[in-house]
C-alpha cells in the first residue's frame, strides 16, 4: 500500500515507528522501496555520498530533480521525499513555492524537505498552501555548516533546548506534516516527540522520536569517508561490492570470464566466409 502523509499521522497516533532510508537512483529506490520502508529521502546528503562533495552546500535544483525522479520511477510504496537543496528557499516565498513544484512535478516527489525553524516558518505556510506537502528539519541543519561552526550537536544548552522546542512547534504551526530531527540529545527529542501533534523523524536524535532515518551508504557501509556516532551498520555491503570486484578482475586476469554461456553465437560457415 502507498504510504502517504496519512500513514505519517495514523502512525503517529498509534504510536508505530515509522521509517525513511535515502536513496538516490531507480535501483536502489527499488531495493529499498521492495524492502518495506515508509518512505524514501532524497537527501541533498547525495552532495557528498554520491557527488563527494564535502558538504551539501553545492547541490543545485538540477541535481535534485535529477535524482528524485529516478527515484520515483523505481519507487512503488514508499513515500518520496524531495530535499530542496542550499538556497532553493531562501530568497523569498515565490522562488520556494516554484522549486517545491518542480521538485513535485518534474522529480514526481510526493512532498519535499526543508531545513530550518521559526524563520522558514512562512515559507513552509506557502509551499502547503500550494497544496505541497513539507516536511521540515530542526537541529542540525547540514545546509548550515557554516554559520553553525561545523557538523555539530544541537540543543545542548538551556537556551538552544528551548529554541530547538520553539522551532519544532512553530514549523507544525506552519503546516508541517513531519520534522527531521538531526543531532539532537535523546531525553530533548523524546520532550519534543511527546510535545508535537506530527511524527518526528530521528537521525542522531535517540529512540524517543516517532521514526528514524538514515543515509543508507552510512548503515550499509559503502560510504567510507567518515561514519557519525549515530550510525549502527546494518551490512557491510561496500566490502561484499570490493570482493565482487576484485574476483571480476581475477577472473578476466586468468581467462575464467567470460564463458560460453556468457556469449553470441554466430553460424560457423559465416565466419569461414570472412576474408
Ligand atoms: O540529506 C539528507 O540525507 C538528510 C538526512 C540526513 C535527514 O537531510
Amino acid at each position: 500500500m502507498k504510504n502517504t502523509v496519512l500513514t505519517f499521522k495514523e502512525a503517529k497516533q498509534k504510536g508505530e515507528k515509522l521509517t525513511m532510508l535515502t536513496a538516490y537512483d531507480y535501483s536502489t529506490a527499488k531495493l529499498v522501496d521492495e524492502a518495506g520502508v515508509n518512505s524514501i529521502l532524497v537527501g541533498d546528503s547525495l552532495g557528498m555520498v554520491m557527488l563527494g562533495y564535502e558538504d551539501t552546500l553545492s547541490v543545485t535544483m538540477e541535481d535534485m530533480i535529477h535524482h528524485t525522479a529516478a527515484v520515483a520511477r523505481g519507487t512503488k510504496n514508499a513515500l518520496v521525499v524531495g530535499d530542496m537543496p542550499f538556497l532553493s528557499y531562501n530568497t523569498g516565498i515565490r522562488d520556494a513555492v516554484i522549486n517545491a513544484g518542480r521538485l513535485m512535478s518534474e522529480g514526481r516527489a510526493n512532498c519535499v524537505k526543508l531545513e530550518g525553524g521559526k524563520e522558514v516558518c512562512d515559507v513552509i505556510r506557502a509551499i502547503t498552501d500550494a497544496k505541497i506537502p513539507v516536511c521540515a528539519h530542526i537541529g542540525l541543519t547540514p545546509q548550515a555548516v557554516n554559520a553553525l561552526g561545523g557538523f555539530k550537536v544541537q540543543g545542548k544548552s538551556l537556551e538552544s533546548a528551548k529554541a530547538l522546542i520553539e522551532d519544532a512547534l512553530a514549523v507544525q504551526e506552519a503546516g508541517a506534516f513531519a520534522v527531521v530531527l538531526e543531532c539532537v540529545p535523546a531525553a530533548l527529542a523524546e520532550k519534543i516527540s511527546s510535545m508535537l501533534d506530527i511524527p518526528t523523524i530521528g537521525i542522531g536524535a535517540g529512540p524517543g522520536c516517532d521514526g528514524q532515518v538514515l543515509v543508507y551508504q552510512d548503515m550499509l557501509g559503502v560510504y567510507k569517508d567518515f561514519t557519525p556516532k549515530f550510525v549502527r551498520k546494518f551490512a557491510n555491503v561496500g566490502e561484499v561490492m570490493t570482493q565482487g570486484i576484485k574476483a571480476y578482475i581475477d577472473a578476466v586476469a586468468d581467462g575464467s570470464f567470460p564463458e560460453e554461456k556468457h556469449c553470441f553465437k554466430i553460424s560457423e560457415d559465416i565466419i569461414d566466409k570472412l576474408y
